[in-house]
């Protein structure tokens, strides 16, 4: 095989915007699950959901450029018939570690925020606002499909990290455990789950709490987990022994991190204990390149950032919470333990 050179390199990386956007479209459309049984013609694809059959057979042929689909003769036709390859197969939104939904956010939410990259040197608003009008949260608030879309994305994701996570946390003495932007529910299930004693409380925005308590009701945790809609820069539940805040801090700047921590400080009983569940920024990038990677997909989408353990250590203090312990969990996410260090700030 011949190697890239550096003008091919460059070229492909250029070119990167096109793989996420037919990627996800494929995804978004159907056109994955079209292909998901026996092999079909564009044609019949597109006689079935009334699409344009040559578009339909050259978005196909893209999709066989990039090793998501194959084409093969037909006894009996003249058209090729299209199959998904193994690594297509992953794109089927019902196989279990399906990559369907995270195609779908990336090209409907992920690809506008980036594509104003350039904002983030000099504006002061993130490069997601620039190309969408609001911050993320706001967009998701005002556009509900897309806020479901990151939910059910966001519990899958989690879903996939989060034995071990439940495995390091220590719920010795714990009676009530508070998830902060606890999104749809995902981490408190597992620890409800794994622990029989625990009651909870999932505490988020209004609208994902409600998308929440359907699926705590399904799995019979209802009577278990309280269901809170709060806005965490305003109030915070005060009746827990255990706070959990996973992926929330990463999504603010030092400011909103400190605002959030403020108030968990102000709500928090002086014996309790908070878990900020996050990764952390390696000292070189070549040590954890996806953190630097999600770094960068802060700075572009929430305006947020990834954090060495000395800035979260920071923010923890200026927040008048002491770090007490590092726990790790064998996989990317650290559980930061803190407790009140008995000075409000
Ligand atoms: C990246 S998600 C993390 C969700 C969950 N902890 C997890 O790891 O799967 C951040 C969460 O913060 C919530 N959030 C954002 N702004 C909030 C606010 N002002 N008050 C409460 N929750 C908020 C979002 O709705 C979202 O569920």
């Amino acid at each position: 095989m011949s190697r890239e050179s550096p003008q091919q390199l460059v070229q492909r990386l250029i070119e990167g915007y096109r793989q996420t956007a037919l990627v996800g479209m494929a995804c978004q459309t159907g056109l994955i699950g079209e292909l998901s049984g026996k092999p079909v013609s564009a044609a019949e694809v597109a006689t079935r959901r009334d699409w344009s059959p040559t578009a339909t057979q050259r978005l196909l042929r893209g999709l066989e450029l990039m090793g998501l689909v194959t084409s093969a003769a037909v006894d009996g036709s003249k058209h090729p018939h299209y199959a998904l390859t193994a690594a297509g197969e992953w794109l089927v939104a019902t196989v279990p570690g399906s990559q369907s939904l995270y195609a779908r956010l990336s090209l409907d939410q992920y690809l506008p925020g980036w594509s104003r990259i350039a904002v983030a040197l000099t504006g002061e608003i993130t490069p997601f606002e620039a190309a969408c009008g609001t911050p993320i949260w706001e967009y998701r608030r005002n556009h509900p499909e897309a806020g479901e879309l990151f939910n059910a994305w966001l519990f899958q994701q989690s879903s996939s990290v989060i034995d071990r996570i439940v495995a390091a946390c220590d719920v010795t003495g714990v009676r009530r455990v508070v998830d902060l932007g606890g999104g749809a529910g995902a981490l408190i299930v597992a620890l409800l789950q794994s622990s029989p004693q625990l009651q909870g409380v999932l505490a988020d925005q209004p609208a994902v709490v409600d998308q929440a308590r359907a699926e705590l009701q399904r799995l019979g945790l209802a009577d278990r987990c309280e269901t809170r809609g709060i806005d965490f820069f305003e109030e915070v539940p005060g009746d827990g022994d255990l706070y959990l805040l996973k992926s929330v801090l990463h999504d603010w700047d030092d400011g909103d991190c400190r605002r959030i921590l403020g108030s968990v400080r102000k709500a928090m009983p002086q014996q309790s204990r908070l878990l900020v569940i996050e990764r952390l920024l390696p000292e070189t990038p070549g040590e954890d390149p996806q953190t630097v990677w999600l770094d960068l997909h802060m700075l572009c989408v929430t305006g947020g950032r990834e954090r060495t353990l000395a800035e979260y250590r920071d923010l923890l203090a200026q927040s008048g919470l002491s770090l007490r312990r590092v726990i790790e969990t064998g996989g990317p996410f650290r559980l930061l333990e803190a407790g009140p260090d008995g000075v409000l700030p």
